[in-house]
């Protein structure tokens, strides 16, 4: 008979179950087989340097590629307290009242009130003219000419000399005379600002970081936030060691670097394009003041400019006060770096910046102010320029000039040298200076994204190149939104007007590898051997820099370690492909169990004999997992490459007298320094 199956129905009968359970098996193991297959395939690919053996790649690691995450810096941190004393009161008013002053109009006077105190009657004064030879360092004082108060005196800077009825002298002073200018030309250049044309009022303050102006200039501060508006740039962040390679990027959007060493030490800083010598730049009357004559950014270890680089330039006068000794009723002696006679060197400065703003009130005014000596040499001192600050931006807004000028209040790094600044907290801020802009509501109305742009890039990562840009967009009138440019691996300029993008790196922002304070460092041991070994690799590098001083600077060892941090390595930060991971699973399970210690070393170390405190970078490059195979394509094993140049951070005085290179000065302890 012949049996008949069942008609096929839905649902499956017990053979044809057990059939297709058999199936399934012999299915299931193929797919396994399959899986496996593609699983080990996996495992080469992954444990396989492949891309390594087609490129070579670059030294060193690529952090500075990755997004910046800006740290919000806490300016009360504990280990900052034992720092902040209070500064002592710079007191100038002892050298007693100055007999003499210039008027808003530029007339010199008598002051009255002080000549009636010294009880002098009668008085026979001269001034002397100064001016400026032919460079930034030296002055002229010109012949005596007899004059009566009041007097309009056709020159920026003179000293007035006055002797009492018994001849005795009672007054030697030098004064300046913002309200003249030589050129009626010039004057009529000079153009009337609008809501297209806004004036540029740059304070600068040196060695001030974010976080210490929220300290030491509380009133100021919130003054210019609260009150003022301002936008107060929480990323903002140095590009390189100290003044002078950032002002540099600030002031003509260039890098330092791209002037040749030598040159640049030697030669005047003339051709250098300065913001100030734009075409846009001749409707504007311009001010550059900077105290300290000695340490200014263009003069210290640089010789300056051989022509007068702007129309108000303030060196001869601060020349003139350096040089000439005031008298009032008594000889006072050498000014010394805070007081000039009964004045502060910085209220000087202000009231010279002030007159200029008036004299030009209502006009296109370029002023770059630079103040040193408040922040620069002790830690707290900034603390004396708080009320100063406070009380000249209160009469900027008085006197109407914040109707149309965009005000930036700003510095160039945080405190450098010892105390606070050899902390871990210290350096963050050192490479964080403060960076404030007001905007007036004229702009802010007229041209809406760029107040929300503002606000949105006090977030983000930003630098001395994207105040440039801004600065450069305000002269040229560039007010329009353009669009945001996208993250570059080179410097890309970024004006504030404009989007920043979120996932900016340091090298987008032009922030040296060295500065670039981005990232979350962990705490590693100073006792671990590798960390010796970058140790000894930072001093060796050292000493290779000193090479060419043997004969007079000393060779340094490595004293000791006092503290070490690590950015690990992470995928992308080579500058290919991730060939370098941690070891995974598939790693382990090969038999390799060594974790893998590559990253970026930041050391803290003495070396001796200088007792220098230096703090060294090192990219620390293990390749632990390629083994010697590979390695010889992608670079050689456990290679450590020091990034920038070791920075120190405690204050060397004279001890490098003998050589003047500004990088090497500060390791070089010169062999005529005793031990
Ligand atoms: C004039 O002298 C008086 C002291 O008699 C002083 O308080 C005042 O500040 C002086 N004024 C100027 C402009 O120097
Ligand atoms: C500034 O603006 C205020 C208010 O609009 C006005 O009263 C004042 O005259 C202006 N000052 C100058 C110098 O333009
Ligand atoms: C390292 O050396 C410096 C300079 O001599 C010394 O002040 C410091 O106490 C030393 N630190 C350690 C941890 O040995
Ligand atoms: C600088 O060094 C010289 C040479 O050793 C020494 O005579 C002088 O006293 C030092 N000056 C200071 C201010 O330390």
């Amino acid at each position: 008979m012949k049996k008949s199956y069942p008609a096929p129905s839905k649902a499956p009968g017990f053979q044809q179950v057990q059939r297709m359970f058999i199936f399934n098996r012999l299915h299931n193991f193929r797919k396994c087989i399959m899986l496996c297959v593609i699983l080990l395939i996996a495992m080469v690919i992954y444990t396989f340097p492949y891309k390594s053996l087609i490129k070579i790649r670059e030294p060193g690691l690529a952090i500075q590629y990755r997004p910046c995450k800006i740290h919000d810096l806490d300016p009360w941190d504990k280990v900052m307290a034992y720092y902040l004393k209070d500064p002592p009161p710079a007191y100038c008013e002892k050298a007693g009242n100055s007999l003499m002053f210039v008027d808003d109009n530029g007339m010199l006077r008598y002051n009255d009130s002080a000549i009636k105190l010294y009880s002098l009657t009668s008085l026979t004064c001269v001034y002397h003219v100064i001016t400026r030879k032919t460079d930034d360092f030296s002055i002229s004082v010109g012949a005596a000419v007899e004059f009566i108060p009041p007097v309009f005196i056709e020159a920026r800077v003179f000293k007035v000399v006055c002797h009492d009825s018994s001849s005795v002298k009672v007054y030697d002073f030098v004064h300046a005379n913002v309200v003249w200018i030589e050129s009626v030309e010039r004057q009529k250049e000079i153009k009337r600002e609008s809501d297209n044309e806004y004036s540029i009022i740059y304070f600068g303050l040196d060695s001030a970081s974010r976080s210490h102006a929220i300290r030491k200039l509380p009133k100021s501060i919130k003054y210019l936030t609260e009150t003022l508006g301002a936008y107060d740039f929480k990323g903002f962040m140095k590009v390189a060691l100290n003044s002078f390679p950032n002002m540099i990027p600030l002031l003509t959007g260039t890098q330092d670097s791209g002037y040749h060493k030598e040159n640049i030490l030697k030669m005047h800083l003339d051709g250098i394009p300065f913001i100030w010598k734009e075409p846009e730049m001749t409707s504007y009357a311009s001010l550059y003041a900077e105290d300290r004559p000695d340490i200014s950014t263009f003069n210290y270890l640089h010789s300056g400019f051989r022509d007068s680089p702007v129309d108000y330039y303030f060196r001869v006068f601060a020349l003139g006060m350096h040089t000439i000794e005031p008298t009032i009723m008594k000889p006072l002696g050498k000014s010394d770096w805070w007081c000039y006679g009964n004045k502060h060197h910085y209220l000087v400065q202000i009231d010279y910046l002030k007159q200029f703003l008036t004299k030009y009130s209502g006009r296109k005014r370029f002023a770059f102010f630079w103040n040193n000596q408040i922040g620069h040499e002790t830690f707290t001192s900034l603390g004396n320029g708080d009320q100063p600050l406070y009380e000249f931006l209160q009469w900027m807004k008085s006197q109407g000039h914040l109707n149309r000028s965009i005000v930036i209040i700003g510095s160039d790094h945080g405190f450098r040298l010892g105390g606070a600044s050899t902390t871990y907290t210290g350096r963050l801020e050192n490479n964080m200076p403060m960076m404030m802009v007001y905007l007036p509501d004229s702009l802010k109305k007229k041209f809406p994204w760029i107040p929300e742009n503002m606000k949105q890039n006090t977030d983000k990562l930003i630098s001395p190149f994207d105040i440039y840009a801004t600065m450069l967009d305000i002269i040229k009138g560039n007010y329009e939104e353009t669009l945001c440019k996208e993250v570059s691996r080179e410097l890309t300029h970024r004006s504030l007007f404009g989007k920043i993008p979120k996932s900016r790196s340091c090298a987008d922002a032009g922030i040296g590898e060295q500065y670039c304070s981005c990232y979350d460092a962990q705490t590693a041991s100073v006792s671990n051997p590798l960390v010796h070994k970058i140790g000894a690799k930072i001093v060796s590098h050292i000493n290779a820099m000193l090479s060419n001083h043997k004969s007079v600077c000393r060779t340094l060892e490595l004293k000791n370690i006092t503290e070490v941090k690590v950015i690990y390595a992470a995928e992308g930060d080579w500058d290919n492909e991730p060939i370098h991971r941690k070891p995974g699973f598939f790693k382990r399970l090969l038999g390799d169990t060594e974790t893998d210690e590559s990253g970026r070393y930041t050391l803290m170390l003495y070396t001796s004999p200088n007792e220098g405190l230096i703090e060294g970078m090192v990219d620390y490059e293990k390749k632990a997992t390629t083994g010697e195979k590979y390695t010889k394509t992608i670079g050689e094993k456990n290679k450590m490459t020091v990034i920038g140049n070791p920075v120190r951070s405690n204050r060397y005085g004279n001890q490098s007298h003998c050589i003047d290179d500004p990088t090497l000065r500060q390791y070089c302890l010169c062999f005529d320094i005793p031990l």
